[in-house]
């Protein structure tokens, strides 16, 4: 059933997700913690769960017909994640456990393997911590100098700032957030990598919020690595990808040595296989690539259009809600926001705001997000945060902003 709120079937998209109907000690579930990880369509728990019923092998190693079954089923979700991020080749992607994996993949091969003392990494001030520590390791193990962007008061990235720097700076390599996974802001990726690319720097996107709300084109983009996670994307957990130009990829070393990724091996040397599985050492995550084209297929279907014009009506709606409620700031007003509305409460810390929602039953998160320096920008020690996803409805909004009315009260 459709309404004027939003271009979704909602009642028939969320009979898909069978842990929806679930309840919290008695109460309707409100799931608002999409960010963090979405739940799964039965679309993605079916195909994971027939793969191990009917077409189980481990891939590229058997001469039988049940392993080639499954290298075929695994070699299709590459294709199908090439397709949904318009990588020029399937070759160009490589299939790791998440995006953290993916990123500390990019900071030993290209950054220990091509980058040189003296070069700098320029990320901002709004990375997750998987998009700063894995910089900070190449730093001090490699002699490159680690930059921050800084942000605006609005939440946006500061790109004034940021040409500055790369015009300053010997920046061999830009990793900056594609969408904030706490302030909702999305970056101008094309923006972003035109300028690096000016100034003879790489550019890697860290599309783990991104990719879940909007059709992303890495090759529109013109970016030189992209990562994303399964999880977030309706997919398992255990399976993110890079995505890489394939020259990079053939010019880097490889990350992790073992199985699969070898051309051959003697004692005295081992060559490597070609792209991607030279960065795919040991068994991969079979059932889990074989989950994440399952996802891609779901959301593909329903289209990232009307995904994203649903979301944005739920994040117009959340904005307006939340900014009437006396005493709740809400924290991030760029302009370009994705489905992530964070918040503090006059009085309460957010853990406490957390956990009087979840009595209510709803799930929200509540912490610094894996973005401490972040929140050091912002001089505050943690948010609540309350995200959405393609299953989200106005009503479970209004419940959140009704609910904190009374939370509100209760601190008062
Ligand atoms: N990075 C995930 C989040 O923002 C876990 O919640």
């Amino acid at each position: 059933m459709k309404d004027n709120f939003s271009p979704l079937d909602l009642l028939a998209l969320r009979a898909d997700f069978p842990i929806l109907s679930e309840t919290v000690r008695g109460k309707p579930l409100v799931f608002l913690d999409s960010a963090a990880s979405a739940q799964k369509p039965r679309a993605v728990i079916e195909a994971m769960r027939d793969a191990m019923e009917h077409q189980y092998a481990n891939i590229h190693r058997g001469l039988h017909w049940m392993s080639e079954r499954t290298t075929e089923a695994y070699e299709n979700a590459r294709d199908l994640t090439a397709i949904l991020i318009g990588a020029p080749s399937r070759d160009e992607i490589v299939f790791t456990r998440n995006s953290t994996e993916a990123i500390n993949l990019v900071a030993h091969s290209y950054g220990r393997g091509m980058m040189h003392r003296g070069q700098a990494v320029l990320i901002s001030e709004m990375e997750h911590h998987a998009n700063i520590v894995p910089w900070q390791m190449l730093r001090d193990a490699h002699g490159i100098e680690l930059l921050v962007c800084p942000i605006t008061d609005d939440g946006d990235l500061d790109y004034v700032a940021y040409e500055r720097l790369l015009a300053s700076h010997r920046v061999g390599l830009v990793a900056i957030t594609h969408m904030s996974n706490v302030l909702g802001t999305y970056t101008n990726g094309a923006r972003l990598a035109a300028i690096a690319h000016a100034h003879g720097a790489k550019i890697l996107l860290d599309g783990s919020q991104a990719v879940v709300h909007r059709a992303v084109d890495v090759a529109a983009l013109d970016a030189d690595f992209y990562v994303f996670t399964g999880h977030k994307l309706y997919g398992p957990t255990g399976i993110g990808v890079l995505w890489a130009r394939a020259e990079l990829l053939d010019a880097m070393p490889p990350f992790m040595g073992g199985g699969d990724m070898i051309g051959s091996v003697s004692f005295e040397r081992s060559t490597w296989a070609r792209i991607p599985h030279k960065f795919e050492a040991g068994t991969p995550a079979i059932l889990e690539a074989i989950g994440l084209a399952a996802a891609i297929r779901y959301v593909k279907a329903i289209g990232f259009d009307e995904i994203g014009a649903h979301e944005q009506a739920l994040v117009d709606h959340a904005l307006a809600r939340l900014s009437d409620i006396e005493g709740l700031t809400i924290i991030g007003r760029a302009q370009d926001r994705g489905g992530v509305v964070s918040f503090t409460m006059r009085g309460a810390h957010a853990h406490d705001v957390a956990t009087l929602l979840d009595r209510a039953g709803i799930a929200v998160r509540a912490g610094h997000h894996c973005a401490e320096p972040l929140m050091r920008r912002l001089g505050i020690d943690s948010t609540a945060r309350a995200s959405f996803a393609l299953y989200t409805t106005k009503e479970e909004i209004d419940f959140l902003a009704d609910t904190l009315l009374r939370v509100r009260e209760f601190f008062a």
